[in-house]
């Protein structure tokens, strides 16, 4: 298969750890590759493992960014995933970008977060790297939203922890509970920060 083609144009944001592109050849498709050096901790293979071990124990993905796999690029291998969009084909925004700018009240953002964590307990999915920009609010409708994951799913390295984590029914809940209480604590920060009016908030 060639190669496919990015450059700068393409690029939608960048994490700490990835650059996200938009796939030239499908707009309803996104490229990450890593861009950091070293690779030590290949966050690419490790979501496309746990993604894989989650599908093989046919999970409900309805709240997580499909995956499908490796390509080859210009920029090194990158793996592809569903692009965020709305209903209406315009760009998903992220969870903190509607905090940030209070788009919806706190009343629907707390809505939508109990949610996304009645998903993640009773599907046993492992959010670990609960930054609140690997939330995105998916407009499903006309005003009616969905919180998806996009990045931070699984693990943050590989090794007996993230295998005991995924293998084990009752430390994948304790991780689970963890994992939401620190998000939990961040998400707090940002209405409190959004309430005083305290900007630019330095990621969205
Ligand atoms: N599926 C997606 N659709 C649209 N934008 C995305 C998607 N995944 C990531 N992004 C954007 O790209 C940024 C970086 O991607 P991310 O997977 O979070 O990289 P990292 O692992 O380095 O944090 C995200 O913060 C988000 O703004
Ligand atoms: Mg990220």
């Amino acid at each position: 298969m060639s190669q496919i083609q990015l450059n700068e144009s393409l690029l939608i944001a960048k994490g700490g750890e990835r650059a996200c592109y938009l796939h030239p050849l499908d707009n309803s498709k996104v490229i990450k590759i890593l861009y950091t050096q070293g690779n030590h901790n290949n966050q690419n293979k490790l979501e496309y493992i746990y993604i894989n071990d989650l599908k093989r124990k046919k999970t409900d993905l309805s709240h997580i960014t499909d995956c499908y796999g490796f390509i080859s690029t210009n920029l090194g291998e990158g793996l592809v995933f569903d692009r965020a969009l709305n209903y209406d084909g315009k760009p998903t925004k992220s969870f903190r970008y509607m905090v940030a700018n209070k788009i919806l009240t706190l009343k629907e953002q707390k809505k939508l977060i109990e949610e996304l964590k009645q998903y993640l307990e009773k599907n046993l999915i492992l959010f670990v790297d609960t930054s609140l920009t690997n939330l995105f609010c998916q407009e499903i409708q006309k005003d009616k939203y969905k919180i998806i994951i996009v990045d931070g799913l699984g693990s943050k390295r590989m090794g007996f922890k993230f295998w005991l984590y995924r293998n084990f029914k009752g430390y994948t809940k304790y991780k689970i509970k963890r994992q939401w209480a620190k998000f939990m604590k961040m998400y707090e920060k940002d209405v409190k920060r959004a309430e005083l009016g305290k900007r630019p908030f330095t990621r969205l």
